[in-house]
């Protein structure tokens, strides 16, 4: 359901700065390899459309990096301004990234959520993900 006053719409490379200023202010999100403004907008170029923000009178509140390789789809930074909060704005971002997958055939996606950040989990419980008994995450640097 939207929000009165919340515009959703795709995130361009001009949002750039302001996205990163939201992201830098929320907890449990952190700016790592792979964000920076070129690498970015490459992201946004593979995955046309489904990354998104939330506008409220012209000012970004709200900001997901969302994508997918083809099978599953993945959603990074998902954040909203602490201003905006509990108003369904986050909710309206995961829409954004729900049509989008489903636009594209998509029919499971991951997000990696930080252990200490519970507040963060209640959020996608809330919202019908899962946690994963049965898989632990492993990554390395290429
Ligand atoms: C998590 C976050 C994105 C939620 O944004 P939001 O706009 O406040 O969330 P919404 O208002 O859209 O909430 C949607 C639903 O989730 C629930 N919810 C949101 N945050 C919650 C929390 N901390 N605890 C419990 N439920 C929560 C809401 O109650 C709502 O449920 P309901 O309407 O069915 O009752 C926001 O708090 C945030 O930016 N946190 C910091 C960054 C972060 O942790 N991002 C996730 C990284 S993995």
């Amino acid at each position: 359901m939207a929000t009165p006053g919340i515009a959703i719409r795709a995130f361009v490379i001009g949002d750039y700065d302001a996205a990163c200023a939201l992201w830098n202010a929320a907890e449990g999100i952190e700016i790592c390899e792979g964000d920076s403004r070129s690498e970015l907008g490459a992201y946004l170029e593979r995955n046309p459309g489904l990354s998104c923000v939330a506008e409220e009178n012209g000012a970004l509140v709200g900001a997901a990096l969302c994508g997918h390789d083809g099978r599953r789809g993945l959603i990074y930074h998902l954040g909203v301004a602490t201003s905006a909060r509990g108003r369904g704005v986050g909710r309206m971002l995961l829409q954004h990234c729900l049509n989008g997958w489903r636009a594209a055939g998509i029919k499971r996606a991951f997000i990696l959520v930080a252990t200490d950040n519970s507040s963060g989990r209640e959020f996608w419980i809330r919202n019908g993900w899962e946690s994963l008994s049965e898989a632990i995450p492993m990554a390395r640097d290429i």
